[in-house]
């Protein structure tokens, strides 16, 4: 049986499934003696047919196609300049890049390209004149037997409907549609903030459903190692800067016996580090866990990679509902007093009211202002001991993955009722930003 399933965020599902069944025919007992020659051809046969279809369905469903990157830039007319859109990490930023994104998608969803366009990402928003022009990248999938002279057509076709079309944001073609190498569009987005590798945070390409994470799925995550042996995880924040928590170092401060690594093995890590710096909230509290947030200097900065990112920081202002879904990912261990593991899990969570993790059947008061419950209440998916300093991040309307929280503390593992709880990220934007240079 070949199975292909897809596991969407919101959990439908949908499957597709071929079953070849076999009976074996009741052989007459006059003819006991079957030649095997016939029976081996038989056995060849179905073999070979099954592998041509296989390959077949394989090449049409996977190899028939071929994912096209395109530059373009854009004149926003009604938008004014201002100096807060010279940041990346500004909401005004984050919102007109939402909303150039979304009017672009919109425009390729109501054409005849729906079924190719995959994603429209701002990569910069630059000034001219008092207007704004804003950098794009697109990526589509087209059959192999396109011809790329008419695939550009077709989207320049698209695109001026767009511009035609288009209601609440003024937009003109400023600059030349112009086709990317994968190794360029690649350099571009290894850049960017909370973006997985091949812009894969798009549903239809997504499969999160065992527990185990795949190299490039969560790039970001390192593991910080006391003496070569993973102690916490620890979230990249820029090429010299990694957030982790305050409990990890407190009786661990020589920098020099910290290393860090990158890649989902902390057997083979693809990149490591040392330590220049840790930096422990003045206020952490051991005994309530308040304040539970360090920052890490790197002794060098690390080259972002395909599988070796930054994470997004939310805005001061990102409100994080509960019910909505979060992820943790870590190398902790698997039960309460298990031992870590040596390749990255993940675990899908969700976030959980203070109001509801402080009932006295829960954690009866102890969740403070800067932190932030996830889990299940029935219990089953949790962090673990080992986890700490890792990231619970959320997906945002743009696709980006945001850090929420880092993973702080819980009564034992996966209990219900006793949810994992966070430093929220929120609280300390100031404080990360007032020591961190980024
Ligand atoms: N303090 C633990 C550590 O050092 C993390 C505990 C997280 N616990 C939980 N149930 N979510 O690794």
């Amino acid at each position: 049986m070949i199975s292909l399933q897809h596991i969407p965020e919101d959990g439908a599902q949908w499957s597709l499934n071929f079953s070849l069944v076999l009976r074996p025919s009741r052989v007459p007992s006059a003819s006991r003696s079957v030649n095997p020659y016939i029976v081996c051809f038989v056995v060849i046969a179905v073999v070979v047919i099954l592998a041509v279809t296989t390959s077949l369905l394989v090449y049409f469903l996977a190899l028939g196609q071929k994912y096209y990157f395109y530059r373009s830039s854009f004149q926003i007319l009604n938008v004014q300049y201002t100096d807060e859109l010279s940041s990346t990490v500004t909401q005004k930023y984050r919102t007109l890049s939402g909303r150039i994104e979304s009017t672009i998608t919109r425009g390729f969803i109501e054409s005849n390209l729906r079924k190719q366009f995959i994603r429209a990402h701002v990569i910069s928003l630059r000034q001219s004149g008092s207007d704004v022009i804003a950098d794009i990248v697109m990526k589509f999938k087209f059959t192999k037997d396109n011809n790329e002279p008419s695939v550009k057509r077709r989207i320049e076709s698209v695109l001026q409907q767009i511009m035609n079309n288009s209601e609440n944001l003024e937009m003109n073609t400023s600059g030349e549609l112009t086709q990317i190498t994968d190794q360029d569009t690649e350099n571009i987005l290894t850049q960017e903030c909370g973006l997985r590798p091949d812009l894969t945070t798009l549903s239809d390409e997504r499969i999160i459903g065992g527990t185990k994470a795949k190299e490039g799925d969560w790039p970001w995550q390192v593991s910080l190692q006391w003496s070569n042996l993973h102690h916490c995880g620890g979230v990249l924040i820029s090429k010299k800067w990694i957030l982790s928590a305050a409990h990890c170092f407190t009786s661990r401060s020589d920098t020099l016996q910290w290393t860090v690594t990158f890649g989902i093995s902390t057997t083979f890590p693809k990149e490591r580090r040392g330590i220049k710096t840790i930096l422990i909230h003045n206020n952490y509290k051991p005994e309530t866990q308040e304040n539970d947030i360090a920052l890490l200097q790197l002794d060098r900065e690390v080259t972002f990679t395909r599988n070796i990112r930054m994470v997004c920081l939310p805005d001061a202002s990102q409100n994080i509902p509960p019910g909505t879904t979060a992820y943790v990912t870590g190398w902790g261990s698997q039960r309460y007093t298990g031992s870590i593991v040596p390749d990255l899990e993940q675990a899908r969570v969700k976030i959980i009211s203070t109001k509801v993790c402080n009932a006295p059947s829960s954690y009866n008061g102890a969740i403070l202002p800067g932190m932030l419950c996830a889990g299940l209440l029935q219990g089953g998916v949790d962090a673990c001991q080992g986890d700490s300093g890792g990231p619970l991040v959320q997906e945002d309307a743009r696709q980006l993955w945001f850090l929420v929280g880092i993973v702080s503390w819980g009564y034992k593992c996966a209990l219900p009722d006793k949810p994992g709880v966070y430093t929220l990220v929120t609280a300390y934007r100031d404080w990360i930003y007032q020591h961190a240079e980024i």
